[in-house]
């Protein structure tokens, strides 16, 4: 099917390029088509570029659809804003691509959008983040991560150490620096987190509040909770992503702070990159849970078999890990791509 849509949209490259069209100039559109005839065309919608995270899954989705390959990638960052990625999908659409990859801002608000890519028969590939729709027919496929799992592991890890320590207090006290909201990467795991609390009865959130996955907002969160509530106060910082994560122990650097391993706040945190496992490794980041962003390979082989007209899963979860200090070494981190 996608095959004689590609010849049609070859047919029409060649019409114009001969000029035998009403038209009397090509729209980009047009000019797109007639360079890319025999590509595979796909749209990749992301929602911003927040974090190295990020980052990092545009290069993986980037590095495996290539034009050697026999793709053309067009690539869109919604500037953290829902609206944007609905714009920028509507615009791939437009230009009839072969396949739609979107990582979702949020999880709800995408049913229109999707039933039109579905009536486009654009098969939609939703990545990292998942999607709460009425129908789960307006998309062919889901690869990312499990965030609830990646909660409930970083949970565990925290009990091992909070069961190693003595409390003066008896209490544990959590700062927790949430992802932007809405997000299924906010939702797992958060949810992760507050059912920990109301199974522990003495972990208590003193603190909860947005920090958009970024440094700067879990900087200027940590900052103003050490004023409020002071140090002596906390245990333990849950930050949502590394950023958030950097952001915290920036913070506690300014203020004199300690933390980590040799006595002072926890610090909790998820992607686990490469720069953060050092600190991990280090004792300064006490549990970092992966969330692994090469998800390209996995995107990739699904548009193969869907291009041989092969079913594929519809749901396809990365592999991810989480560690404390004793499961790494520099050798470990070294080989890491990310
Ligand atoms: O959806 C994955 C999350 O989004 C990552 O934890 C974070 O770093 C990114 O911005």
């Amino acid at each position: 099917m996608f095959r004689s849509k590609r010849i049609v949209r070859a047919m029409i490259g060649v019409l114009i390029a001969f000029g035998i069209t009403a038209c009397s100039s090509q729209t980009n559109d047009e000019l797109l088509e007639e360079e890319n005839s025999d590509l595979v065309v796909i749209g990749f919608s992301q929602p911003g570029a927040e974090s190295a995270w990020r980052v990092a899954l545009t290069d993986s989705v980037k590095e495996n659809f290539t034009e050697e390959r026999g793709y053309k990638l067009i690539y869109k960052d919604g500037r953290s804003k829902q609206d944007n990625q609905i714009k920028d999908i509507r615009t791939f659409i437009q230009q009839g691509v072969d396949y739609i990859i979107i990582s979702p801002i949020v999880e709800t608000g995408w049913d229109t959008v999707l039933s039109e890519a579905k009536d486009a028969g654009i098969p939609v590939i939703i990545c990292d983040r998942n999607v709460v729709v009425g129908n789960e027919n307006l998309y062919t496929a889901f690869v990312g991560s499990d965030f609830k799992t990646e909660g409930e592991s970083a949970v565990l890890r925290l009990e091992n150490i909070l069961e190693q320590q003595e409390d003066e207090d008896g209490q544990i006290n959590i700062v927790h620096i949430q992802g932007t909201l809405g997000s299924s990467a906010q939702i797992g795991r958060t949810k992760a987190i507050e059912e920990a609390v109301e199974e522990h009865q003495d972990w208590n959130i003193v603190s909860q509040d947005c920090g958009e996955f970024t440094k700067a907002k879990g900087r200027e969160i940590m900052a103003q909770v050490l004023e409020e509530i002071g140090a002596e106060n906390i245990d333990v910082v849950y930050c949502e992503n590394d950023e958030e994560a950097y952001g915290a122990i920036s913070a506690m650097n300014e203020a004199g702070i300690s933390y980590g391993e040799n006595g002072g706040i926890k610090v909790v945190s998820f992607d686990a990159m490469n720069s953060a496992l050092v600190l991990c490794m280090n004792g300064q980041i006490s549990v970092e849970a992966e969330c692994n962003p090469l998800q390209g390979p996995y995107i990739y082989n699904l548009v193969s078999r869907l291009e041989r007209g092969n079913a594929v899963p519809k749901i396809t979860y990365v592999h991810e890990e989480c560690f404390v200090s004793d499961d790494l070494t520099p050798e470990i981190i070294e080989k890491r791509r990310f």
